[in-house]
């Protein structure tokens, strides 16, 4: 691996501007190249980051010797295996937005091309990199919170966006919101592995909206060693809230309990149109000279993973253990029944 390599922002949205720019701004990066099928989208992002060049058909960037890590933050999920599976068969190391994949063939399929072609291979659970969230897994990890016993993690986000997301995708609120928090709290268990998975779901807004998803999803996890995890996530937040995605974290241990508000009330922007709430949204944002939120500190480590061939944080095989979890949560809502780990292949 040379001094400096070259990457590849496949797909430049909302998430993947925010990738290109983080990736134009680490010292370790000698050129940034740009695949996005917009191409409007493709030029302002190409312009802003100084992109040696963009294109309409990632496969061109994946030939190019010179191209040694891809981000995919492509939309629909759908198109996330493939791409990525491209982008591993051609040697590129790779960072993956969630979900990893559809179905746990496609997640396995990707896990195994990335080991056996010796590629890191991570997957955009960006929380991690939050100081709030990584500060739960120290205090776990140093004992100071004694030996866990449960955890409650609920995430509100406003009706709109769920609308847009279930519309997108057609996957729920388990698969789009809560894997951020069942991949932290799993991550925060990492020697226990869970072993039952009871989901339920309501369904009053959004099918009056004509949209076929459920409102909420409401998931415990029963994990061997006897821990038990709550996790829910729901995208009905009335238009009058401000547009923002709230959580909050509970974690009980023998000897102590964090309780975590991560609803940003730290800054409220009062104008005559209403109270909006600033420095909100869960990747974070450039706010003058200095990046406010998780999503640079995680680029960044993936390309310092590359470059100096270190463990990534997220591993594939984790995200999968996350995968198989949300996709029994909505079977488990579904049929009504609890469901035991590990799932077969659908
Ligand atoms: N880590 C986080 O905090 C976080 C937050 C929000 C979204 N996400 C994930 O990030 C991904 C992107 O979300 P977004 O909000 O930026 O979506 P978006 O729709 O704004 O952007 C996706 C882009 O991909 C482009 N695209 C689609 N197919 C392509 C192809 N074949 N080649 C090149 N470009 C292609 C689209 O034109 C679009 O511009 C989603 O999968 C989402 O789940 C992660």
């Amino acid at each position: 691996m040379p001094d400096r390599i070259g990457v590849a922002v496949i797909g430049t949205g909302w998430i993947g501007e925010i990738r290109a720019h983080n990736c134009a701004r680490h010292p370790l990066v000698e050129n940034l190249y740009l695949a996005e099928i917009d191409t409007a989208k493709a030029e302002k992002v190409a312009a802003d980051t100084g992109a040696r060049l963009w294109t309409t058909d990632y496969r061109e960037l994946l030939q190019r010797d010179d191209v040694h890590a891809v981000i995919v933050s492509t939309t629909p999920e759908s198109t996330h295996y493939p791409i990525a599976r491209d982008a591993l068969l051609a040697g590129k190391h790779v960072l993956l937005e969630k979900p990893m994949a559809l179905t746990l063939r496609e997640a396995d399929e990707l896990v195994e091309i990335a080991r056996s072609n010796r590629l890191k291979f991570t997957i955009g659970y960006t929380q991690r990199f939050n100081p709030k969230y990584a500060f739960v897994k120290e205090c776990i990890v140093s004992g100071r919170i004694g030996r866990p016993v449960t955890a409650l993690v609920s995430r509100s986000a406003p009706l709109g966006l769920g609308q847009k997301l279930a519309t997108r995708s057609g996957l729920t609120p388990t698969q789009m919101e809560a894997t951020h928090d069942l991949d932290f709290v799993l991550w925060c268990l990492e020697d226990a592995r869970p072993v039952r998975v009871y989901a339920q779901s309501a369904y009053k807004v959004m099918r009056g909206m004509g949209v076929d998803a459920p409102d909420c999803v409401w998931t415990i996890v029963t994990m061997d060693d006897g821990t038990v995890l709550t996790v829910g996530a729901n995208w009905i937040l009335p238009p009058t809230h401000p547009r923002a995605i709230i959580a909050t974290i509970e974690f009980w241990g023998t000897e102590g309990s964090l309780i975590i508000d991560d609803t940003h009330r730290e800054v409220l922007f009062y104008r005559p149109d209403g109270l909006s709430i600033p420095m909100s949204t869960m990747p974070g944002e450039q706010i003058m000279h200095v990046y406010q939120g998780p999503m640079q500190a995680e680029t960044w480590h993936f390309i310092d993973c590359v470059v100096h061939d270190r463990p990534v944080l997220v591993t594939p095989e984790h995200a999968r253990r996350v995968m198989e979890v949300t996709l029994a949560a909505d079977l488990s809502a579904e049929i009504g029944k609890p469901v035991d780990l590990p799932l077969e292949y659908a």
